[in-house]
């Protein structure tokens, strides 16, 4: 950690972020001095908060509030865009959760087993360390994201390339008072929207993208709707799914009928739902006034002792996985099914290919954020 501020806003590059999440389940509700945020990290209370229809994630409070008028002309069409489908929350997800279900997805697998194994086959045919990041959590990231969309592996990084303004936007706290983030984020919806309508929207190859042609065509909802879906989906496919797979393979000699419940546990992608209260309430005796900001810390609660002993340890065949990092309830998410079933392909790839990948757990680089975790690179060595 190299702050030291509250520990959800410290640097998490040089250290493993799961000691500090672990500390915080020390303290199950406190109240953030800096923000006034209430952080809650005791598994039935996050488990319970998600349910709960006074929590919502939608800021009650215009984010741009305070700015001078041409810096929220600068500002507004980034926010705009990430609150595009919230009003239209229940009827996108009544289209698309259909299309995430099981027998919808095993007719991808093939592709995503062919890829995987060509993937690892390809690590051992370098003649440099690989890195797993680069070399195979992205493209194969690609192929899982290729497999819904209809799209090529090509396509698919255009896409994903599109989006990388906006994610900048995302992962930095204060982005809202950041004029550059906010002029290379609407390039980036500018580039996505065109790159969404091309490749998904124009020739529909794909069930997901017959839905999202729908969205796009329906007056109700429209093009922007659409195509927020679209960035939603990449976005929240690709780093978090890396962090995932990064997971499987430092833990690949311990396969097990509950191996991708514990990776999904310990590895945590998404360890912050966000919440805002709607109204006055009371969690656990803290007083929470409407519009106040609510951190549900997914990652602590998989951590929380009283749920999961020695909850450090991998232990993929010794406990009853009741983990959160899908979320819960209204917002949980859509594509768990898929990132299921592809961390189930690759561990059983690193488990059955003849190939054999080492990992050196010291080269391993993070982005630092508590919040969501975005690993960068991690070398390999395949054989
Ligand atoms: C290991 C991989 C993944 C993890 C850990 C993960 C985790 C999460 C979590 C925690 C949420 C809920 C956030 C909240 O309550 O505020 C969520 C929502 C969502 N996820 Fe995932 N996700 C993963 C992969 C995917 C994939 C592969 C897709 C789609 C192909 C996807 C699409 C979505 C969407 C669309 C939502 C928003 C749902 C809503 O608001 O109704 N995710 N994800």
């Amino acid at each position: 950690m190299r702050t030291a501020e509250h520990p959800i806003f410290a640097d998490y590059r040089d250290s493993d972020p799961r000691a500090a999440l672990r500390e915080m389940t020390a303290r199950p509700v406190s109240v953030e001095p800096r923000t006034g945020a209430l952080i809650v990290t005791a598994h039935p209370l996050v488990q319970r908060l998600l349910l709960d229809p006074g929590l919502t994630n939608m800021p009650q409070r215009d984010p741009l509030d305070g700015l001078p008028p041409d810096r929220i002309a600068l500002h507004r069409p980034v926010t705009d865009f990430f609150r595009a489908w919230g009003g239209h929350h229940a009827e996108v997800r009544r289209r698309l959760l259909p299309i995430f279900g099981r027998h919808h997805l095993n007719p991808l697998l093939p592709r995503l087993r062919e890829t995987a194994g060509e993937l690892l086959r390809g690590l051992r045919a370098t003649a440099e360390p690989a890195d797993w990041v680069r070399d195979f959590c992205r493209p194969y990231c690609l192929a899982v994201l290729g497999a819904v969309f209809g799209a090529s592996d090509h396509d698919m990084d255009v896409l994903a390339r599109s989006t990388d303004g906006l994610m900048a936007y995302v992962a930095k706290s204060g982005s809202a008072r950041d004029d550059d983030l906010a002029v290379r984020a609407r390039a980036s919806i500018e580039q996505a929207g065109a790159a969404v309508r091309a490749i998904v929207l124009d020739a529909p190859a794909s069930e997901l993208a017959v839905a999202l042609r729908s969205i796009a065509d329906d007056p109700a909802l429209g093009r922007p709707v659409a195509v927020a879906v679209a960035v939603q989906i990449i976005t929240g496919t690709m780093d978090p799914l890396t962090t995932a797979l990064t997971e499987t393979l430092l833990h690949r000699a311990d396969p097990g009928a509950g191996f991708t419940d514990e990776v999904l546990r310990l590895s945590c992608p998404f360890r912050f739902a966000v919440r805002y209260a709607t109204r006055d309430m009371e969690v656990e005796g803290h007083r929470v006034r409407a519009g106040q900001r609510v951190l549900l810390v997914l990652g602590a609660a998989n951590l929380d002792e009283d749920v999961f002993p020695e909850p450090l340890e991998f232990r993929p065949d010794g406990r009853e996985n009741r983990h959160l990092a899908f979320g819960r309830g209204a917002h949980m998410c859509i594509g768990s099914g898929l990132a299921r079933a592809a961390i189930g392909v690759a561990a059983d790839a690193l488990a059955t290919a003849d190939v054999t990948v080492e990992a050196d757990p010291a080269t391993l680089r993070r982005a630092g954020h508590l919040g969501a975790d975005q690993i960068l690179g991690l070398t390999v060595r395949a054989r």
